[in-house]
């Protein structure tokens, strides 16, 4: 199993970046994370950051026949991206959102989310955790425990 794991605008500045609300860890510290918890599950992982909307479009479009499902964390452009949201929808390929903070407790402008509109969960305000249940989510469709 193949898995796209996605972050999108400002990621790369963890650490550095609203240390109270995104943790002291940097961007390194979560990939190698991500890249742990891909190994505990047996599944492999491309990573993928940008800070750009249409880029993060065109790589959802080439996973397409190529992955086995997206793990997704849209950052900003969660509250404004339906171009993201149709490209979800357009490869069809299982998908699972998270957020580091809890987005529902935050400003209400960050309650909507129009890519987890094509995810089959979300979780949010687990911090680097989130990503591990969501791979471990997406593994759980071809292996029944993880
Ligand atoms: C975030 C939450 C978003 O509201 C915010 O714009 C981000 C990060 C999170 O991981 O908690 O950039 O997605």
């Amino acid at each position: 199993m193949k898995l796209l794991v996605i972050n999108g605008p400002n990621l790369n500045l963890l650490g550095i970046r609203e240390p109270e609300i995104y943790g002291r860890q940097d961007f390194s510290a979560l990939e190698n994370f991500i890249r742990a918890s891909a190994a505990e599950y047996g599944v492999e992982v491309e990573l993928f950051q940008s800070n750009h909307e249409g880029a993060i479009v065109d790589k959802i479009q080439e996973a397409y026949g190529r992955m086995d499902g997206i793990v997704i964390n849209p950052a900003a452009y969660t509250h404004t991206s339906v171009a993201i949201l149709d490209a979800l929808k357009a490869v069809a390929l299982p998908a699972v959102e998270v957020h580091l903070s809890n987005v529902n407790a935050r400003e209400p402008f960050r309650q909507i989310s129009y890519p987890g509109m094509a995810c089959e969960k979300t979780f949010a305000g687990l911090g680097f955790e989130g990503y591990r249940r969501a791979i471990c989510h997406l593994a759980k469709r071809e292996k029944t425990a993880c």
